[in-house]
């Protein structure tokens, strides 16, 4: 059976079991609901190490209070039992009283990649939010590797420059986002989509691919980008951002030749605000 530890105490039992003869441990952060593009990133992580942790948590510091942190799918159970089927060898599931006990005053204030004006200009608690629960992560479960999808693509260039700068001793690995067939990234929060919404939603996907077609057929960025958003406004989008950036820095980009280019959008459907984004 899966083992499931849920304080500290059950974490550092179980890790030291996991770890007896020295073997190496990757860790998958994250908040449940799991789908195939959490699996995916389960799979690379037992590539890449001998044993694999997955954390399951909600974390409410990385929500502002007009967000989903209470509405935010939650089935612990069902996660594990996919999990247990994924080859994982141990659950993380603290409670927000585990994570964040009475008296605890610390924040990692993440800049550079946190501080891009792209989601961090919609959502000004989230990095901040995501940089301490992944560094307290780290921190109670030591692992080797850390492993985190593309698809939130500004998280993983955080999370990287977060290991660097702490100096937490984790080589963090970047797994490429999965789609449904109709392109559309994998999220937790799709289930919020209507019907008609569902319909329409792969609009994002495909604005982001025909822009990147047209910058690498030499078109002009700023004339590709503003067509791009005007072609989610028509589809039904109210659109956060549509943006050209380099792909490591996320420093803004004027033509192809200031670098590898990375295409990130955020944009609403109904209440439901979705993220992808897609290499040029
Ligand atoms: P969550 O949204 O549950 O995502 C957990 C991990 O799965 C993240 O690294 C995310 O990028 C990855 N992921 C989600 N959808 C994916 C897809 N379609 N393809 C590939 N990877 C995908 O991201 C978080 O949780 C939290 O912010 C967390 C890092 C756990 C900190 O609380």
């Amino acid at each position: 059976r899966l083992p499931v530890a849920r304080t500290l105490k059950a974490l550092d039992r179980a890790l030291a079991h996991l770890r007896a003869e020295g073997e190496s441990v990757a860790l998958v952060p994250t908040m449940g609901a799991l789908h195939a593009g959490h699996l995916t990133l389960v799979r690379q992580a037992r590539r890449k190490a001998e044993r694999v942790v997955v954390s399951v948590f909600v974390n409410p510091t990385q929500f502002a209070p007009t967000e989903d942190f209470s509405s935010y799918p939650r089935r612990l159970a069902a996660d594990v039992a996919a999990l247990a089927e994924a080859g994982v060898d141990l659950v993380w599931a603290p409670d927000t009283a585990v994570m964040y006990p009475d008296g605890f005053a610390t924040r990692v204030s993440p800049e550079g990649p946190a501080l891009a004006g792209l989601e961090d200009a919609f959502r000004p608690h989230f990095f901040g939010g995501v940089a301490t629960v992944v560094a307290k992560l780290f921190g109670q479960v030591r692992p080797d590797i850390a492993v985190f999808g593309q698809k939130d693509y500004q998280q993983l260039k955080v999370v990287t420059r977060l290991a660097a700068d702490l100096d937490l001793r984790v080589r963090i690995v970047g797994v490429p986002t999965v789609r449904e067939p109709d392109g559309l990234a994998l999220s937790s929060r799709n289930a919020y989509l209507s019907a008609e919404e569902r319909a329409r939603a792969p609009a994002l996907h495909r604005v982001l691919a025909d822009c990147a077609a047209r910058i690498s057929a030499g078109r002009p960025l700023k004339a590709v980008m503003e067509s791009g958003r005007k072609a989610l406004a028509r589809d039904g989008f109210a659109v956060d951002y549509l943006e050209a950036r380099h792909a490591e820095t996320l420093a803004p980009v004027r033509s192809v030749k200031d670098g590898p280019i990375r295409l990130l959008v955020a944009a609403k459907l109904g209440t439901t605000r979705l993220i992808d984004n897609l290499a040029v």
